[in-house]
């Protein structure tokens, strides 16, 4: 996710959308940039990296306009570049624009413009806008935005201005986030109010499918489908600056759990072809007969994106029936392991620069393997150092405890698992499909279940006080437990320890005792007899057990002491839904100990030494 100020009006323009840009730099410091319009010219300054540095680049430059757009870029097509960088501009600079958000069809939408005669500089998929907008200009801005956004699929919050209108912004938004900030003879259109909130507390919150149109003495708002004019509440924003960072959250993880809804959807987001069900991944470079030839697919990485990797270990074997492995890159590094002509690696990082990580891909090299990267930081040292790869689109990531990455990361799994399963013919269409409306389904089910938690606070303040915990799952619902356990004690420094649960009888069962919380999860699938069993053996050595069940269980109510209930899904998703109490679970402890949840002791967001 990016961010995004718009400003017309009298002030001093540069340093409102500096300050603006250093407001929203937590959204992701990719790179910066910003455009004016001065003298019927659009004057462009861009700069890779933080804010700090388009500052300096342009402290010197003297600015005389009323009308310019900034933004700070968390990267999704392109590695973090000046060229790259937004605002992006047609080949005469006659428009520019900023976004936030993806553009599906920017590859059709390209070569539409190229074979116009368009030119383009960038690998982003935001400079088809520019270039589309300038291509509908008769004179009426707002209608050639509109009019190129008819093309448009995918989500955007947007902001542009053309050489000819020193006063004027067009804004829309749908998917991303856009905020009309009402003041004094200037206006403001950004990604989020903590850009303005200095100036004004006065805002619209554009909805999707809304347009703006912004002068320093007028706005207006607009409906995209009809191009209505409509009148859209004004409201007044009562939150401090570090609260609208974290949206009203008390802390970014949890800002981050409730964006997973988002996330989820943005890591499928034009990857589905849903009416042959089938999947695209442009980042994997494999001929069919290639991916059919393939002996072995190996996953590889660290913390939470090796639970990752396990669960890729279980969907490859269970759907593309081909061995797998996944392993701990500190560990893969320094053996001696076989690499075989046709194995596959995959390494799993939200980061992107996890030094472990990075030296398997050394070492993979070295013995001629081919590595693919599912990456969340566009650009990274991983991502350039592999041979492709699929970018989990969950943006920026500051918890250090990773809640959206894994979900996006375990999505990403289940997209490569069900592209190479259609491939090698291992499932039917219909057991694709099945998976697919399930995977389409899961962010809406996420919506409604983050609705209705207090069950879950309840129960984290119940077992707060606990010294140890066990996490107990079977199957694709073992890594699942490794996160739970993991988000635990990283986070609340309670000591935890996630296992197959059948593993409990080989040792662990001794440490059961009345003061031993143990979250078992027993959601219904083909083992679920199984894992009911298990939580009788740990009551019989009372034990305290907490399940997370499937909605509609009602056998399981009398055998433990608590009980939460998650929806049904296809047992494939099902881990992914699962993962969401665990998360909570851990959040609330952590937070009811009064921890610091967002930068936990110890701990680093990325691990870039061995
Ligand atoms: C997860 O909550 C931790 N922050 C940590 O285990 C992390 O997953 C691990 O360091 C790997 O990082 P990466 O995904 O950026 O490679």
């Amino acid at each position: 996710m990016c961010g995004i100020v718009g400003y017309t009006g009298g002030r001093n323009i540069k340093e409102i959308l500096i300050e603006g840009l250093k407001r929203l730099e937590y959204r992701g410091y990719d790179s910066a940039g910003m455009a004016f319009v001065e003298n019927q010219e659009i004057r462009l300054f861009k700069k890779k990296g933080k804010v700090i540095g388009l500052e300096s680049k342009i402290l010197k430059e003297t600015i005389v306009s009323r009308a310019g757009i900034a933004h700070t870029r968390w990267a999704t097509h392109g590695e973090p570049t000046d060229i790259n960088s937004h605002p992006h501009t047609d080949e005469s600079k006659t428009i520019a624009v900023v976004h936030n958000g993806i553009i599906e069809n920017y590859r059709e939408l390209k070569k539409y413009l190229i074979d116009k005669g368009h030119v383009f500089v960038s690998e982003t998929d935001t400079e088809v806008l520019p270039h589309l907008f300038e291509e509908f200009y008769q004179g009426d801005l707002r209608e050639a935005v509109w009019k190129g956004l008819k093309l448009v699929e995918g989500a955007y919050g947007i902001c542009v201005i053309h050489k000819d209108h020193p006063e004027l912004i067009v804004g829309a938004r749908k998917g991303s986030p856009l905020i009309l900030g009402i003041g004094e003879k200037e206006n403001f259109l950004v990604s989020d109010a903590s850009a303005i909130v200095s100036y004004t507390r006065n805002v619209v919150f554009l909805e999707d499918g809304d347009m703006a149109v912004i002068t320093p003495d007028s706005f207006k708002t607009y409906e995209m489908d009809n191009q209505n004019e409509i009148d859209k509440k004004i409201e007044e924003i009562s939150w401090d600056i570090e609260n609208i960072e974290k949206s009203g959250f008390d802390h970014f993880m949890l800002k981050e759990i409730y964006e997973q809804p988002a996330t989820i959807r943005d890591s499928f987001r034009g990857r589905i072809i849903l009416n042959e069900n089938k999947v695209k991944l442009g980042g994997i470079q494999l001929a069919a007969a290639e991916i059919r030839d393939l002996e072995r697919i190996n996953f590889i990485a660290c913390g939470t994106s090796w639970h990752a990797s396990i669960f890729g270990k279980y969907l490859i074997e269970n759907l593309v029936k081909t061995i797998s492995t996944s392993e701990y890159a500190s560990e893969f590094r320094y053996r001696e392991p076989v690499v075989l002509k046709n194995d596959l690696f995959f390494t799993v990082s939200q980061s992107g620069e996890t030094a472990d990580t990075l030296a398997a891909i050394k070492l993979i090299h070295e013995k001629g393997g081919k590595v693919f990267g599912i990456t969340n930081v566009v650009g990274s040292s991983i991502a350039r150092a592999t041979d492709g790869g699929v970018y989990t689109h969950a943006g920026i990531e500051v918890g250090v405890a990773s809640t959206k990455a894994f979900t996006a990361q375990l999505t990403v799994i289940l997209l490569i698992s069900v592209l190479f399963a259609r491939t090698k013919n291992t499932i039917r269409e219909e057991e694709a499909k099945a998976i697919i409306d399930a995977l389409v389904l899961l962010p809406e089910t996420i919506e409604k279940y983050l609705k209705n938690i207090n069950q879950i606070k309840d129960i984290a303040e119940k077992y707060k006080d606990s010294k140890h915990a066990l996490y107990l799952g079977r199957g694709l619902n073992f890594p699942i437990a490794l996160e739970g356990a993991l988000k635990l004690k990283e986070i609340s420094y309670i000591h935890a320890e996630g296992y197959p649960a059948a593993e409990m009888k080989h040792g662990p069962i001794a440490l059961i005792d009345d003061n031993m919380p143990c979250f078992v999860i027993a959601t219904k699938d083909s083992i679920y007899e199984k894992v009911i069993s298990n939580i009788k053996e740990i009551k019989a050595r009372k034990g305290k057990v907490i399940a997370i069940a499937s909605e509609g269980d009602r056998e399981i109510k009398e055998l433990v002491d608590d009980l939460i209930f998650v929806p049904v899904s296809h047992l494939v998703v099902q881990p992914i839904l699962n993962t969401i109490p665990l998360q909570l679970i851990a959040y609330y402890i952590a937070s009811a100990k009064g921890l610091d949840v967002d930068k936990p002791r110890n701990l680093a967001k990325s691990v870039t030494v061995e």
